[in-house]
This record gives C-alpha cells, sequence and structure tokens, in this order.
C-alpha cells in the first residue's frame, strides 16, 4: 500500500488508516478479537491507526493498550494517532459540568500523558487537537505542542476540524509544522472540497484526513431515492472496477490530488481485509463529476 510523507518531519503513514472510534461498539470486545482487527490491517498495508482519548467513552485507548500489552510485538509495526481536547460528559469525569473544550497546556499535558498510559506505549506518533477551541490560547496551546514533541512523548502535531484561521491561528504559535487536519469528508459530505478548506491544505502540502469516509455508514445503507441513486452508482462502478461500493466511495477520496487519507471505521473483519481494493481503482474523471452531482443532486454549475 502506498504510503505518504508527513510534511517536515521522518514520519509516514498508511494511504489507509484505520479508526477506532467504534472499538467498544463491536459486539466483541475481547483483545484477541482487537488483535485480528490489527493484524488484518497490517497483513494488508494499513499500519496506522487512529484513536481518540474520548472514544468509547475514554474507554477505547485502553482496549488498544490491553492488546499491545499482549502482543507488543504489533507496536513497532503501527504509527498511532490519538486526539485531545474535548470533554465530554460521562460517568468517568464526574467534575465535568458541561462539555467542553479545553486547550490548556495543563489539559493537553495530562490528556497525552493519560493516552500514553492508556495504550501502554511511550510516544504517540501523531497527536491532534480533536476540535476548534474558541477559547484557545495559541501561545500556551502551541507551547505545550512543541514541548511535547522535544520531550519525544508526541513525534508529531496536527489539528482536527480546523478552518484555514484555526490553522493559522496556531500554526503562527508553533515552531514544529502542523502535519494534517483530519476532517469530515466523504461522497455523502463533500462540501470541504468546494469551500476552500481542502484547498488550503493543497497548498500548503498538508495531506488531509477524511474522518467518516463513507459517512459513517450511511452511503452504503440509503435510506431515501437520492441516497439510493447514490449507492446504485457506487455499485454499479464496483460491478466495472471488480469491487463493491465502498471501494468506489474511497476510491473518490483517493482521487484528489491533495493526497486524502481516509480513515475507516468498520469493525468487519471481512470488510477490512478488502479495503485495500480501494487503492487499485482508478476513476475517471467524468465519474467522479458523475458522483459529485448524485451527491449534490445537480450538475455542477
Ligand atoms: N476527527 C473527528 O472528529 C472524527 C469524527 C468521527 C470519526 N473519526 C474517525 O474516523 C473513523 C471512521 O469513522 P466512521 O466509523 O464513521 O467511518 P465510516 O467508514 O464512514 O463508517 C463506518 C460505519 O459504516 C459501516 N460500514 C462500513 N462498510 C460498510 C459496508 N460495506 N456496508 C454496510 N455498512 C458498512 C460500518 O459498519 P460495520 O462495522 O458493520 O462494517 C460502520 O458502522 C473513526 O473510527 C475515527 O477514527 C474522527
Amino acid at each position: 500500500m502506498e504510503r505518504i510523507q508527513l510534511p517536515a518531519t521522518d514520519l509516514s503513514l498508511s494511504r489507509l488508516i484505520y479508526g477506532m472510534w467504534r472499538l467498544a461498539d463491536d459486539k466483541d470486545t475481547s483483545t484477541s478479537h482487537v488483535q485480528a482487527k490489527i493484524e488484518a490491517c497490517l497483513k494488508n498495508g494499513i499500519t496506522s491507526f487512529d484513536q481518540a482519548d474520548i472514544y468509547g467513552n475514554y474507554e477505547c485507548e485502553k482496549l488498544l493498550g490491553k492488546t499491545l500489552n499482549e502482543s507488543p510485538s504489533l507496536r513497532d509495526q503501527m504509527e498511532i494517532i490519538t486526539k485531545c481536547d474535548i470533554a465530554l460528559l460521562s460517568d468517568k469525569r464526574p467534575e465535568h459540568r458541561v462539555k467542553h473544550y479545553d486547550t490548556s497546556a495543563a489539559h493537553i499535558r495530562s490528556s497525552v500523558e493519560a493516552s500514553l498510559t492508556h495504550m501502554a506505549i511511550d510516544r504517540i506518533d501523531v497527536l491532534l487537537l480533536h476540535r476548534p477551541d474558541p477559547l484557545m490560547d495559541h501561545h500556551e496551546t502551541g507551547a505545550v505542542l512543541d514541548a511535547l514533541i522535544k520531550e519525544g512523548k508526541v513525534r508529531t502535531v496536527g489539528v482536527s476540524n480546523f478552518m484555514r484561521s484555526d490553522w493559522e491561528l496556531l500554526q503562527s504559535a508553533m515552531s514544529a509544522k502542523l502535519v494534517t487536519n483530519q476532517i469530515e469528508l466523504s461522497v455523502a459530505r463533500f462540501e470541504a472540497f468546494l469551500d476552500g478548506q481542502v484547498a488550503f491544505l493543497q497548498k500548503e502540502g498538508i495531506p488531509p484526513m477524511a474522518w467518516s469516509p463513507l459517512g459513517g455508514g450511511q452511503l452504503m445503507n440509503p435510506s431515501h431515492p437520492k441516497e439510493q441513486a447514490l449507492f446504485d452508482a457506487l455499485s454499479e462502478l464496483g460491478a466495472q472496477h471488480g469491487c463493491t461500493a465502498d471501494h468506489i466511495a474511497i476510491a473518490w477520496l483517493l482521487k484528489h490530488p491533495s493526497r486524502i487519507l481516509p480513515v475507516m471505521g468498520t469493525n468487519n473483519l471481512d470488510r477490512i481485509e478488502k479495503l485495500h481494493l480501494a487503492c487499485s481503482v482508478e476513476l475517471s474523471r467524468q465519474d467522479w463529476f458523475a458522483l459529485l452531482e448524485l451527491a449534490k443532486g445537480e450538475e455542477v454549475p
């Protein structure tokens, strides 16, 4: 599988990333099953894994950590991405009165320490700020992120769900270069292609990560005629390319020259085994626009 070099670093990620948001929703959360999913990814060249402190009500990082404790040789074959700054209302965090964001140095530092402990690792490969915090003091946040890199606790830093202005604010107060912006992007949610978000990253040479690349499953489970027409077109192209609708939806993202890294969310082992098929599909320009037209419900102007 193709690898994507993160700018100004010695770190590369696999073109497809495996997302662990739904790890705790799987009916089987045993370490042997988590291990089987990781191994299915590795076997197919997917070496990059996406976590967040809050996933599974603060449990998903621990599920990964238990698995790595039992099979320590996995760690060196993986790049681990995790996120911080969202503070959930949760029985695990009784001190939270309201859902909020926290980009204070103290919170980021304690969150990183907790993620390292929970995942049983000594360095995070990519740390992302999960959401832009309207109260972010960019000097304070930038300084702690640079310090965590210097201390070796974090290898590289990026962001998620940031608009260009949030990105520029934080970057202006950091010496390390931000390496990615993980944004919602799929045939179902294509707006970032049209509103300048992807164009900005492309200009900066920053590979975007696409979360919910199958629209969180919505693309594969159409519930009204417009979604059905899009699903039918994806399936038809799948048949032409010897794969299925989900692979075409991913190939649609891979075609973009900004070098998008889709973050896949399936818990299904068979689907994980076949994700790599998306990387062999070359969609034509007209097929790309045909899918955009079906998603928009109208032709481009
Ligand atoms: N940064 C952020 O703010 C943010 C937000 C959300 C997510 N994320 C990241 O993005 C990752 C992926 O998000 P996601 O899970 O929403 O991604 P997704 O791949 O768009 O959706 C996954 C869902 O689609 C279903 N699905 C996949 N293939 C299917 C198929 N062929 N037919 C029917 N259903 C299918 C899966 O069910 P099965 O398990 O049954 O296959 C699962 O419920 C997360 O794990 C997380 O790492 C980040």
